[in-house]
């Protein structure tokens, strides 16, 4: 028959990045939430598109769960790692977890793709999406496709060419 792919997608980065607000934009907007709160532990959020059936583990970033991250890196297919755009002070914290992230045993020698939303785009002082990749030495990650867009997860701006980046790589 005509099922869609499962696709399991672990959402990471720091605390306050917009992680959740961009999964809530990219549900259908019947299932859309109105207020965003700060993740305890973690959601699952599940969502259909073209051609895959999407699973969101959209992780809580604050430092106090980092630790649970880890416990999903086997059964994801693919991450979006988001970096507030605006946070220049922790940008140093979100290169931390990000490199300890790729290190891991079950993340380090797998294929699997990972986008980045540089977040916050419309904040005065956003780095841009260049900027942030510099920052984080995306150029360094060889073993893996990767992709960044600038996002604004409140307009839901840079969300789809990001979405659909994704299905290119996995379909
Ligand atoms: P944790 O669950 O604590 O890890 O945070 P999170 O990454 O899920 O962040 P969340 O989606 O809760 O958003 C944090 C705050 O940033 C909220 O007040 C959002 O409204 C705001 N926010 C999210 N995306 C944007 C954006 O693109 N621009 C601006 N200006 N604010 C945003
Ligand atoms: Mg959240």
């Amino acid at each position: 028959g005509l099922r869609k792919k499962e696709v399991n997608v672990l959402c990471l980065g720091l605390d306050n990045s917009g992680k959740t607000t961009i999964i809530n934009q990219l549900k259908p907007s019947n299932t859309q939430t109105q207020e965003i709160v700060p993740t305890i532990g973690f959601n699952i959020e599940r969502f259909k598109s073209s051609s895959l059936s999407f699973t969101v583990f959209d992780m809580s970033g604050q430092s106090r769960y980092r630790n649970l991250w880890e416990h999903y890196y086997k059964e994801s297919h693919a991450i979006i790692f988001v970096i507030d755009s605006g946070d220049k002070l922790r940008m140093v914290v979100a290169k931390e977890e990000l490199d300890t992230l790729l290190n891991h045993e079950d993340i380090r020698n797998r294929k699997m793709p990972v986008l980045f939303f540089a977040n916050k785009m419309d904040l005065r002082d956003a780095m841009s999406s260049v900027r942030v990749s510099q920052l984080l030495s995306l150029e360094n990650i060889k073993e893996k496709p990767w992709h960044i867009c600038a996002s604004d997860a409140i307009k839901g701006e840079g969300l789809q060419e990001g979405l659909d980046w994704l299905h290119e790589q996995i379909s």
